[in-house]
């Protein structure tokens, strides 16, 4: 049996062919970083735009590399919630337009629950239950998950998500985007303790939450002193933007380790799963296993090719298969977040 994936929730057009044993049989990833790059973040618009001339192409590309034809799928699963309604929209099209034309039954994928099968799909076993931390451009939170398809919100970003926060500082910076890579390169030489940039929230013993806004404007006065508009970066010097990059990375590191482990000291689960784009980071994946370690709790961080959008993770829809989930030909994009799901 093979399911074709597809993944559009935001700026990456992705397509992947999974068999009913979660084998990969082909993967495309066709990111829009260069067309975002001068906007220094992701733009609705142009996204979903890129979208439309991609999908075909990349859905093409797979079904060559996995040596398949049309007629040799047997579903098609694609993520409709949650991301830009624009660019969510054009994968469930492509989607309903291959059921449709094949007479296959449609899947719908939860990207949150996506990113975190990510870790399942890199373990080759079992991972459930878990506390679940999904880091991106788009979110910043903490779920119980029971099973694969079972998630409840522990906790989340009350305002910007860790990698907007990694995206708008790297910008502050002069750091190209997509900004987190920009970071982590630009702090190798830089000192984490430079500047005391503010750990929002990380007193707060029960909450779960996360809050990235103070940290960036903290970042902001430190370049161009508060009341003042940007001072431009030129102005600071390599050691500075090194200094300021590490410290900032610190701050957001010690923020999600901190709460992270929160959520598992009070949940009672032992296994911790980390996905999406900010878990690629080196710093964050370093102190998340010295702390695992530490801590005794099993940890699973997606791979590096996994942790930013891509439709390989679309392979939880084997579990949705399995379970008999199947979609009408009606449904439609949920740009928000579910607080349940299950
Ligand atoms: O999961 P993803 O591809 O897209 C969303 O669903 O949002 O995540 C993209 C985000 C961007 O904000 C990017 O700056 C961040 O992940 N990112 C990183 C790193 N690589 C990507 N953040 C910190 N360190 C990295 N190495
Ligand atoms: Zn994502």
């Amino acid at each position: 049996m093979n399911i074709l994936t597809l993944e559009t929730t935001c700026d990456e057009t992705a397509a992947a062919v999974i068999t009913e044993r979660r084998e990969v049989l082909a993967s495309v990833v066709a990111s829009q970083d260069a067309l975002h790059r001068r906007f220094g973040g992701v733009v609705p618009e142009i996204a979903s735009r890129a979208h439309v001339e991609r999908i075909v192409p990349v859905i093409d590309e797979t079904l060559r590399r996995a040596g398949l034809r049309p007629g040799d799928l047997d579903a098609v699963a694609v993520a409709n919630t949650p991301g830009l309604a624009g660019s969510l929209l054009v994968g469930l099209v492509a989607a309903k337009t291959f059921c449709v034309a094949l007479d296959i039954p449609l899947i719908a994928v939860n990207h949150l629950q996506a990113h975190i099968y990510a870790c399942r799909m890199a373990a080759g076993a079992d991972v459930f239950p878990c506390v679940g931390l999904i880091i991106s451009g788009g979110h910043t939170s903490l779920y119980r998950c029971e099973g694969p398809l079972d998630f409840t919100l522990l906790g989340a970003t009350i305002d910007d998500a860790a990698g907007e926060a990694f995206d708008k500082v790297a910008s502050l910076l002069g750091l190209p985007y997509p900004g987190g890579p920009a970071i982590q390169r630009a702090s190798q030489g830089g000192n984490p303790k430079a500047y005391p940039f503010p750990r929002a929230l990380v007193h707060d013993r029960q909450r779960l939450d996360f809050s990235f806004s103070g940290l960036k404007t903290a970042v902001r006065y430190t370049i161009a002193g508060p009341g003042r508009r940007d001072l431009p970066p030129a102005d600071l010097t390599p050691q500075q933007i090194a200094d300021l990059a590490a410290s900032f990375q610190e701050a957001v590191v010690d923020c999600l380790v901190d709460k992270a482990f929160l959520a598992v000291e009070q949940t009672g689960m032992n296994t911790l799963c980390v996905g999406g784009g900010v878990a690629a980071n080196a710093r964050l994946r370093g102190r998340l296993e010295h702390e695992a370690h530490h801590r005794g709790v099993a940890l699973h961080v997606a791979p590096l090719a996994l942790c930013t959008d891509n439709a390989v993770m679309g392979a939880i829809a084997v579990e949705r298969f399995r379970a008999g989930c199947f979609e009408e030909l009606d449904l439609d994009v949920y740009p928000g977040v579910v607080r349940k799901t299950g």
